[in-house]
């Protein structure tokens, strides 16, 4: 009989086209690709206004994390007052679970650079910062590597193409603290201060690295942006949902048949995404929840298997878009426990500037622990509620904003194995201390 279903929905490339086809390292590889025909486009042809028109109309938003409207940046930061500008290319991608941007900048150097390069272009910046973990050595090696052929081939450096466009750009590296992924305290990194967030206003846009506007944008929006000019706008925006336009790239993982990552385009169902392009849960077991937006995002339960993947679906089922990890889980997974895993991060995580996520995150990590220890009662879940509402609200950036996520999110749809740790003094997935307990006293 012929399968109704196909076993590979077709993915759709763009960030990742030509997957594999080419050598990261050599600059001609990616000119057979149509490498550098949008810069050269740009640069000759495309007045900055214009760019930036073209990049709004397509409708693409930041893939970092919060979505927001890319040209839309652009344009605050080409009108901002003040010079010089900046660029940075945001490469730190500290999410447990998340590996998109390193693929990106491993396979794709060419690409992210010529995308900061049309948008240093468009904003009227000269300098350029990518900012990469220095967990990822060959990401920083290829990126170096394409950094100085780009500037041998006069696609770097002044008078670029011949034209009166002059850029640079430099590599810094995070020590892998995930808060410097968060922009202003990436901006402090660069700026050789402790990468600790500040409020915001003023944003980046306005005030950003040595006090100039600075735009600064995710590996994965830089890297959409040459195929974006090439095919125009009306392309990008006729492919996702209406308002989250193009694709994403997710790395898949956890259990899944087929981890690694895909490009589909906005809209896609998470049915789609875990069963027939990720092969669904291996072992026979079944689907619990997938968890998506990393330490600030939440566990989608299998009722919303159908649900279309974009920004303002995974907001209202109270997860997040995120940067792009997908961790899948099975019935073997404990969704208290998982929700501990992400609060100790953030606890690990937290810069400790602010009292809120300092002390909050520390707080819910100790309610979490006494509750998977079968040592809590109903009033300190009545406690990590109240907290997860202050934390939230009180936080000065979005590591202490989004932290309290993982807990409301399981809290919200698994409630009954918060109820059955604290009332039964039992976990339902048999995974938490206070299992081992149970069958301690079972069998003594
Ligand atoms: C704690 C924290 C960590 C973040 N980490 C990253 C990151 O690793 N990469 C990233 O692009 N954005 C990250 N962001 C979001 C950035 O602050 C910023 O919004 C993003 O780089 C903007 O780019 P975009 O508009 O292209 O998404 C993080 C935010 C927070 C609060």
């Amino acid at each position: 009989m012929i399968e109704e279903r196909p076993l590979f929905i077709p993915e759709q490339n763009i960030v990742l086209e030509h997957n594999g086809d080419i050598d990261p390292e050599v600059l001609e590889d990616y000119s057979k690709i149509e490498g550098f025909t949008a810069l050269n486009h740009v640069l000759t042809e495309m007045t900055p206004p214009e760019v930036i028109d073209q990049v709004s109309r397509s409708g693409l938003r930041g893939r970092g994390g919060a979505g927001y409207p890319t040209g839309l940046k652009w344009q605050t930061v080409a009108k901002a007052p003040g010079t010089p500008k900046y660029i940075i290319c945001n490469g730190d991608e500290g999410d447990p679970g998340a590996f998109m941007d390193r693929n990106v900048m491993e396979a794709y150097p060419f690409k992210v650079l010529e995308g900061m390069t049309i948008a240093a272009y468009a904003i009227g910046a000269s300098q350029g910062f990518l900012y990469v973990r220095a967990e990822y050595p060959l990401a920083v090696q290829r990126l170096k590597n394409a950094i100085r052929q780009m500037e041998k081939h006069n696609l770097l450096g002044k008078n670029i193409a011949g034209t009166p466009f002059s850029f640079d750009v430099d590599v810094r590296l995070g020590a892998g603290a995930f808060v410097c992924g968060e922009e202003t305290a990436l901006i402090a990194s660069i700026e050789g201060r402790r990468g600790n967030p500040r409020p915001r206003p003023p944003y980046p846009a306005e005030r950003g690295l040595f006090g100039c506007p600075t735009l600064i944008n995710n590996v994965e929006t830089f890297a959409n942006i040459a195929p974006l000019l090439r095919k125009g706008a009306e392309w990008f925006a006729s492919i996702g949902t209406e308002k989250s336009k193009g694709t994403k790239v997710f790395a898949l993982s956890g259990r899944i048949a087929r981890a690694g990552l895909i490009e589909v385009p906005m809209g896609t169902t998470l049915r789609e995404i875990v069963f027939d392009i990720g092969g669904g849960i291996p072992d026979g077991k079944a689907f619990k929840a997938v968890q998506t937006g990393g330490p600030s995002g939440g566990c989608i339960p299998s009722d919303y298997l159908d649900m279309p993947v974009d920004y303002e679906s995974l907001l209202k089922l109270g997860s997040f878009m995120g940067s792009g990890g997908m961790i899948v889980m099975d019935e073997t997974s404990c969704m208290v426990d998982v929700a501990r895993y992400f609060m100790e991060f953030c606890m690990s995580e937290s810069c400790g500037k602010c009292v809120p996520c300092r002390v909050g995150t520390a707080q819910m990590y100790q309610l979490l622990t006494k509750i998977v220890n079968g040592d809590a009662t109903l009033n300190d879940l009545a406690l990590l509620e109240s907290l997860c509402d202050l934390v939230r609200n009180t936080s000065l950036c979005g590591l202490g904003q989004g932290a309290p996520n993982p807990v409301l999110s399981t809290l919200r749809y698994f409630r009954d194995e918060y109820i059955a740790h604290i009332v039964d003094k039992r976990c339902p997935a048999g995974v938490c201390p206070v299992h081992k307990r149970e069958h301690q006293e079972v069998n003594a």
